[in-house]
């Protein structure tokens, strides 16, 4: 007879040995993450001397990180301060360690760290899986892996955002899951975002979706997002064309990223900033504002802060949503659904006309026969009625906006979700009813 050990011990050790060992679980990131990030509106802006209020500088990450806590973003769900490229010296250290810029980061990244945690909130940085970051700052090549994980669990990072630059479809192979093994032997809890996949084209078979649920907690899919209604909608193109492949991906401890939130800035309408909010939402995808929260209007900040919204986003199911109409008068209807048999639909308009009025029913939407919903518009805040699967109902969507409706069970006899759930991939959208 072998050693006898106590049971949990043992029941531990058949874990261990049955898990396979890739399996990131790390138990980060159940719900889509939030907070700000500063490269879509502050890129790569170094210089302090000229532009002082706007350089990537520890000034600017504490003074986002004051407005997070003391504007209402906190207690919403935003809570992670991330810098993106340019934080760092053009050279490493003596003893081959990234260090910040010494001007920009006087403090160091360790004090900014701490400044961030002070106010509840938790601190991001970023780096490049290569021989640069895409800024040209110094890469984290093959080797440095293990010393650069080490290196930001030291300082008390709580996200890393690891981007692909200058690296080989081989380097990547290898580089990105080992940061995830580096990350988890620091035994620091570190968010884990991998841009990888953006690098190979975002599809298979070049991008392996299970293997990148098991190493990354998010992940960029595609091209970077910039200030206008243009690079929104290819980004919103490109996701849903391919939802067959990437709704799947999807779920809690993994998320696809469309990239940062640019509501607040200046390339978006009213109506676009509502559409982009909606449709990230629908995508379950990380809520990364990059925006000066410093001077954000009160219509940008009221849609960022849309309770319900965000409640929908951070949803506990974590099922990504899919695109299951589109008209040929250039409407489009989203369906996301949502734990306790709820469901968000968003109507989407692409039309440059006027506002228009469409009818449908739910029925139509691929809903369960006599069932009966509480209906609630996001934006607008109230509960539009009570509706039949069957009934007709019309509404009023503007040029490039939408309207979102919360839909809650009344009586149901079947739940909507089993539409999006036994989608089989490479096919049209045919609800498989139950
Ligand atoms: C790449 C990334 C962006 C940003 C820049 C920084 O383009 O996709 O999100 O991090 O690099 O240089």
């Amino acid at each position: 007879m072998g050693t006898v050990l106590p049971s949990g011990l043992a029941l531990a050790l058949a874990l261990a040995l049955a898990l396979p060992s890739l399996a990131l679980e790390n138990g980060l990131a159940r719900t889509p993450p939030m907070g700000w990030m500063s490269w879509e509106r502050f890129r790569c802006d170094v210089d302090c001397q000229a532009d002082p209020r706007n350089c990537i500088s520890e000034q600017l990450f504490m003074e986002m990180a004051d407005r997070l806590a003391e504007d209402g973003w906190r207690e919403l769900g935003y809570e992670y301060v991330n810098i993106d490229d340019c934080w760092s010296a053009k050279q490493r250290d003596a003893a081959g360690q990234l260090a910040p810029d010494p001007k920009r980061f006087p403090s160091g990244i360790k004090a900014l760290a701490d400044y961030v945690h002070a106010r509840g909130l938790k601190l991001g940085i970023y780096a490049d899986l290569g021989v640069f970051t895409c800024g040209g700052y110094p890469g984290t090549m093959l080797e440095h892996v293990k010393q650069d994980a080490q290196t930001f669990a030291a300082w008390g990072v709580d996200m890393l955002k690891l981007d692909g630059c200058y690296s080989s479809a081989e380097e990547q192979a290898k580089g990105y899951p080992e940061m995830a093994r580096a990350l988890n032997a620091t035994g620091r809890p570190i968010v884990y975002s991998c841009s990888w996949p953006a690098y190979q084209g975002g599809l298979p078979p070049k991008v392996n979706y299970t293997i990148l649920a098991e190493i990354c907690n998010l992940w960029r899919n595609y091209d970077d997002i910039q200030d206008s209604w243009d690079s929104v909608l290819s980004i919103v193109d490109w996701f849903f064309t391919n939802q067959d492949v990437l709704q799947p991906a999807a779920g809690p401890g993994h998320w696809n990223d469309p990239d940062m939130l640019i509501i607040g800035n200046f390339g978006l309408s009213y109506e676009q900033s509502r559409s982009q909010m909606a449709l990230w939402t629908v995508m379950a995808a990380p809520l990364l504002m990059s925006t000066d929260l410093r001077t954000i209007s009160p219509s940008a900040k009221e849609i960022l802060q849309n309770r319900l919204m965000i409640q929908i986003n951070q949803d506990p199911l974590g099922i990504q949503g899919r695109r299951i109409v589109k008209e040929k008068s250039h409407i489009e209807v989203f369906l996301r659904p949502l734990s306790q048999a709820a469901s968000a639909l968003v109507f989407f308009s692409r039309r440059t006309d006027m506002p228009f009025r469409y009818t449908t029913s739910l029925a139509k939407l691929h809903f369960p026969e006599d069932a009966v919903y509480e209906v609630q518009d996001v934006y607008v805040g109230k509960i539009v009625g009570a509706l039949k699967t069957a009934d007709n109902f019309t509404v009023v969507i503007n040029p490039s906006g939408v309207v979102v409706w919360y839909l809650r069970p009344v009586a149901l006899p079947l739940q909507p979700w089993h539409v999006v759930r036994q989608q089989a991939p490479g096919k049209g959208f045919h609800p498989a009813l139950l």
